[in-house]
């Protein structure tokens, strides 16, 4: 069989990491697929992306979708429906870019369209070692129930530095701020660690001014039995501090940790002492020549990225998250900040 032809749709920060990741596996015959087509509305950026590639620059996303068989939607949040719309018309598989869209309502048509091809969708973080272990230790039974989880999350507010545009400040284009653009990542993390919540309560802030972008967002989600999670999710100003996940989960007979979302380790204390549990990136990877603090990092986004393509090429049902899954996160942000709407009581999701 052919390899698959990808085209990738948004060639800035996050379009570029998948385009790296895609090359990686490429080049090291790790995937039956390569990048054939990009397009982005900065001409520069989609030149630049080609150049990775020796792909051809497509003029519009129509264009794009006619020559590929897999579009990679990484385009800003605004565009996801139009983009997925277009593919999805066309019966291309998609894996598209998190989140779904600006609010409830966009994401909800977005998951539709997505529901008639095959695709999977960026929630990335499942796929890195260290989450899968606390998954694994959490849900072994060995450590009793787990009882709460307390989630800090992290980053400047991503309008520099590594950011290179500005649409996050913009409601208009981002919907909202860290918790749908940003931590809507450890929502999905949280359900597929603890469970669909029961009810959610929120509270958000506006620091930054940024109309309708709230840079703080304290969410609980209320769990099966009585169990709790609590997320903090901030964006502030220190330039030193891109992105960091510290994430605490106690069970009755555990307490499980990390504070290294990319590279762990794993922490787990119990009554009989603490050890640590490495989380090293696939086997696959050590075909690549990098330093790992390269490789690990890019192992995450193309471990989703491999295992999407393997099932796009294969004929099976892509492994997810899926839309359904992606939807359901969405459904926790929107009960979040209707609660924050209403002064933080509990709403149910
Ligand atoms: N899963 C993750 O870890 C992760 C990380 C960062 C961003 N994201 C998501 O990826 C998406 C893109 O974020 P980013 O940080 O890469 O943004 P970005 O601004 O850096 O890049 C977006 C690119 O899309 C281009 N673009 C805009 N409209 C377009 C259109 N209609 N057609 C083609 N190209 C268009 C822009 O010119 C730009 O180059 C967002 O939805 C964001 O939430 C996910």
């Amino acid at each position: 069989m052919a390899d698959l032809r990808i085209g990738i749709v948004g060639c800035g920060f996050i379009g570029t990491v998948h385009s790296f990741a895609l090359k990686a596996l490429t080049d090291s015959h790790l995937a039956a697929a390569a990048v054939t087509h990009v397009c982005d509305a900065d001409p520069a950026k989609a030149s630049a992306a080609a150049g990775v590639h020796g792909a051809a620059v497509a003029a519009d996303v129509e264009t794009l979708v006619d020559e590929v068989d897999v579009v990679w939607v990484c385009a800003p949040t605004s565009v996801h429906l139009a983009i997925v719309e277009a593919a999805a018309a066309a019966g291309r598989a998609v894996y598209c870019e998190k989140p779904l869209g600006r609010d409830l309502a966009e994401a909800t048509a977005v998951a539709t369209a997505l529901q008639s091809v095959p695709h999977r969708v960026g929630l990335v973080l499942r796929s890195a070692p260290v989450f899968a272990a606390l998954r694994a230790e959490t849900m072994s039974g060995s450590h009793g129930r787990a009882m709460t989880a307390v989630f800090r999350d992290d980053q400047w507010f991503p309008v520099g530095g590594m950011y290179g545009s500005t649409w996050r400040s913009d409601a208009v284009m981002a919907g909202a701020g860290t918790l749908l653009e940003h931590s809507i990542h450890d929502v999905d993390l949280l359900r597929w660690l603890l469970g669909e919540p029961e009810w959610v309560a929120a509270r958000t802030a506006n620091f930054a001014g940024h109309e309708g972008v709230e840079d703080l967002a304290v969410v609980t989600l209320g769990l099966a039995g009585g169990a709790t999670a609590t997320l903090a999710s901030v964006w502030h100003r220190v330039s030193t501090r891109p992105s960091t996940r510290r994430l605490e989960v106690f069970c009755q007979d555990a307490l499980l940790w990390l504070d290294d979302d990319n590279l762990g380790p794993l922490h787990v204390e119990t009554s009989a002492g603490a050890s640590v549990v490495d989380c090293p990136p696939p086997a696959w990877s050590d075909a690549w020549e990098l330093p790992d603090e390269i490789r690990r990092p890019l192992a995450l986004y193309a471990t989703p990225a491999k295992e999407f393509l393997d099932d796009v090429a294969s004929g099976a049902v892509p492994r997810g998250p899926d839309s359904t899954d992606a939807l359901a996160a969405h459904r926790v942000v929107d009960a979040a900040y209707r609660s924050a709407a209403e002064g933080g009581s509990p709403v149910l999701p």
